[in-house]
């Protein structure tokens, strides 16, 4: 049993350009997001509030946010990992905002510099005053398959974690494999586990494909009906506080599997096309996926 249509949510202008050694100019960066917002896409995330020495690529989230052409009928999202962020995410008007954490201690100490203790009652206040503001809340569990520090992480502690913020209010699940160490059987064993205890009409996956099993682990998580799937243009993407953590799942690629498969996305391929040419023009360098290899060949 395949599913008729699977929402694809763009991550690659946040989770794609915060792991580039350059630091993509502003007017670039708008115009590359207007174009993802031409392909048919209904969501995009557009970048970060976070602190500018963590993550210098995104600095320029208020005026991005400021700039783009938003197009009805996308949702706009920014990262946002405490009060302050969510401040500035309230000013320039997103249209939701997501907050993330990690199931390992380690990396969410890397990557947010607090335990995972500490980091719930400042999750929960963020949750709970973008929920006062009308905004919906996405919620990221990172390193759900393994973490580059403490290796294998158990499936009850990422239900754990996740409970935690969908008691908190959080409106979608986002499980992240940061590092891209899992295997289609390891998603079809956690699936099974996780569907005991979370809501999969509220959950997404966000695989990356360092090793070359999102896609695979795409397939596996349709088997267990779950249709929305975030990833990043090109295979841009990775997250600078988990070694190795290259490559999203490629936009184009599943796009592609998808229609193959004859299985709606929304997501018009030739529009794709053009913005995937577009931030390969500007990063100066050949975009991973198979798609662009394709077309780089031609
Ligand atoms: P901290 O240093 O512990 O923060 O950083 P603090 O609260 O102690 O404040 C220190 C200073 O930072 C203060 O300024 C604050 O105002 C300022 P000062 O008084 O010293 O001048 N500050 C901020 N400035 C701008 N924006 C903010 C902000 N907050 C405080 N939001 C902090 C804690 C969370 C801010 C920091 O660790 C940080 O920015 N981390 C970002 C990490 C990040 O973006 N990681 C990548 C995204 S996660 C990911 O990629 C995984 C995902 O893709 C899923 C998957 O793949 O699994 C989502
Ligand atoms: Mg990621």
């Amino acid at each position: 049993e395949w599913p008729e249509k699977v929402t694809i949510k763009e991550v690659g202008p946040r989770d794609g350009l915060q792991n580039e050694p350059v630091e993509v100019p502003l007017q670039d960066k708008v115009a590359w997001i207007d174009l993802l917002s031409e392909a048919g896409y209904s969501y995009i995330e557009f970048s970060s509030f976070v602190h500018p020495k963590w993550i210098p690529q995104l600095k320029d989230a208020k005026e991005v946010a400021e700039m783009i052409s938003r197009k009805k009928g996308i949702t706009y999202a920014a990262l946002v990992p405490n009060r302050r962020g969510l401040e500035s995410a309230i000013d320039t008007d997103v249209d939701e905002v997501s907050v993330f954490m990690s199931a390992s201690d380690t990396h969410n100490k890397k990557n947010i510099n607090k335990s995972i203790e500490e980091t719930y009652p400042v999750l929960k206040e963020v949750v709970q005053e973008a929920k006062l503001e009308g905004k919906s809340v996405r919620g990221y569990v990172s390193t759900v398959f393994g973490c580059p520090y403490e290796g294998a992480i158990a499936t009850d502690q990422v239900a754990r974690v996740s409970e935690c913020l969908l008691e908190m209010g959080i409106d979608e699940l986002s499980l992240g494999d940061t590092i891209g160490v899992a295997n289609p059987r390891q998603v079809d064993q956690a699936l099974s586990e996780w569907k005991q205890w979370l809501p999969f009409d509220k959950l997404a996956m966000h695989f990356h494909n360092t090793r070359g099993m999102a896609l695979s682990n795409v397939l596996v998580s349709m088997q267990h009906n779950i249709t929305t799937f975030d990833a990043a243009l090109g295979g841009l993407g990775g997250c600078p506080y988990a070694k190795g953590a290259s490559g999203n799942l490629a936009t184009d690629d599943l796009v592609h599997m998808l229609h193959q498969m004859g299985i709606e996305t929304g997501i018009d391929e030739e529009k794709l096309k053009e913005a995937a040419i577009y931030i390969q023009r500007v990063l100066n360098k050949a975009l991973p996926s198979h798609q662009m290899q394709v077309i780089n060949k031609e």
